[in-house]
């Protein structure tokens, strides 16, 4: 069996509502799947054996690009002697376009993964608004057939 983790930080629940729907599909789909706030993980979740690793976080901040703050120790961490290489990702996040820095979580977290030598399967998720079901299903599908 396939196994995938998923790590988020949500402060109004979005996020959270795409890991949950996220998790669902793919253990509808053939997938052993553990679902963590990234308030309760260390770095070493990367150190463990699984085909997929999903990572969420939602933009805040205004001038500046913010990640959901539960999020900022655990991406402090992600530097120098973590190695992702041979590993795949897939990132999703919740924002709102109406911001200068529409998801601008998603890319800080894309760009740490490649150069952390991690293979990004396919394009991340950006959800603007209010994340939908249908919407995610559809991309957690092509992460699947890309992975
Ligand atoms: C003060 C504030 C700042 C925000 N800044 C951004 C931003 O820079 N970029 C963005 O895409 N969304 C921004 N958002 C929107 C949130 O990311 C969005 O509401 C998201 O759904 C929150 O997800 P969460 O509940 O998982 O934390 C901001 C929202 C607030 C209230």
């Amino acid at each position: 069996m396939k196994k995938a983790l998923i790590v988020y930080g949500s402060s109004t629940g979005n996020t959270e509502f795409a890991a949950e729907t996220i998790e669902s599909f793919l253990s509808e789909n053939g997938y052993e799947v553990a679902l963590t706030d990234v308030s309760n993980a260390g770095i070493d979740i990367f150190d463990e054996t699984h085909d997929l690793f999903f990572i969420g976080c939602s933009t805040w901040g205004e001038d500046e690009i913010e990640l959901q703050e539960d999020f900022e120790p655990f991406y402090e961490d992600m530097t120098g002697s973590l190695s992702l290489k041979k590993k795949n990702f897939a990132i999703f996040g919740c924002g709102d376009s109406s911001y200068t820095y529409f998801c601008g979580a998603v890319d800080m977290l894309e760009e740490r993964v490649r150069r952390l030598g991690g293979n990004l399967v396919c394009d991340s998720l950006r959800i603007d608004g209010e994340p939908e079901e249908e919407e995610i299903d559809e991309w957690v599908q092509g992460v699947t057939n890309a992975a």
